[in-house]
């Protein structure tokens, strides 16, 4: 795994928005290369970025089929805290991704367990995801693997703890009884799957989970853990998400990302 630490959450996304960029121009090949994207405030800059040198003509989505990790159960789409209204006002509408590229689970099917049967189906058809970018909620989860989750688990329907309903509860008037209580999810082995993982962390909230992530032992409790199992895993951190790390990995993943391997 890599720890790749900036200094603020502005570098921290100028670094992934680079890394991406640089993956899909380095794909070569007839299949698109197929990105997994997250919601939530923390990619919101890597979006900005990656929007930026779309324009500047630096990176184009025009082959690339994105899968976004999760949806609310129940929302539908044009709801403003539906994650397929924030991904096309935060991202899509801006960049020259065809539409028919852009994968979203519906969190209005009329069988939620098979619209997830589906969506694994459709990755797997494309030939899997090449990279999966993701962020982490304080308590570990990846995408709605709320702790506890199985580290094998596939695609389905989840049930949110209370501690994410109120966590998210700012997007909904800050009543978490408005927070859905349901969310259709790809698993922590439909992400284990993809040939490489990129998740965000920042913030001095988010210092337990990374610390829990990186230096704790594989566990349920931060799902997010599962990826010290992954054999292309990176970690992008910003100054204040470390404050829980030890000094000895602080300054061990300092030093070997000197080496500039990008
Ligand atoms: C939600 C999403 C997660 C996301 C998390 C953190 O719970 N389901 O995929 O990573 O929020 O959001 P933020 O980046 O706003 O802290």
């Amino acid at each position: 795994m890599r720890v790749v630490i900036q200094e603020n959450y502005e570098k921290m996304c100028k670094w992934a928005a680079n890394y991406i960029a640089a993956k899909i121009n380095a794909h070569q090949g007839d299949r698109p290369f197929v990105l997994g994207l997250p919601t939530g405030s923390s990619p919101l800059g890597v979006y900005r970025e990656l929007t930026r040198m779309n324009k500047a003509g630096e990176v184009t989505f025009k082959n690339v089929v994105t899968f976004n990790m999760d949806e609310y159960l129940g929302l539908p789409r044009e709801h403003d805290q539906s994650y397929w209204y924030f991904m096309w006002s935060n991202f899509f509408d801006h960049i020259d991704i065809p539409k028919e590229n852009v994968n979203i689970l519906d969190g209005m099917a009329a069988d939620p367990e098979a619209e997830c049967a589906r969506y694994e189906a459709k990755i797997a058809s494309l030939g899997g995801i090449d990279l999966f970018l993701g962020g982490i909620g304080v308590d570990g989860h990846l995408a709605f693997n709320e702790p506890f989750t199985s580290l094998t688990s596939r695609t389905g329907v989840r049930v949110l703890t209370s501690d994410t309903r109120i966590v998210n509860s700012r997007f909904f008037g800050n009543d978490p009884e408005l927070v859905p209580a349901k969310a259709l999810s790809v698993g922590i082995g439909t992400v284990m799957d993809s040939r490489e993982v990129l998740i965000l962390i920042n913030g001095h909230n988010k210092a337990r989970a990374l610390a829990a992530s990186v230096e704790g032992g594989v566990s349920q409790k931060w799902t997010c853990s599962a990826l010290q199992n992954h054999p292309a895993a990176i970690i992008a951190c910003d100054e204040p998400a470390c404050g829980e790390l030890t000094v000895d990995t602080y300054k061990y993943f300092l030093d070997i990302e000197k080496a500039e391997r990008l």
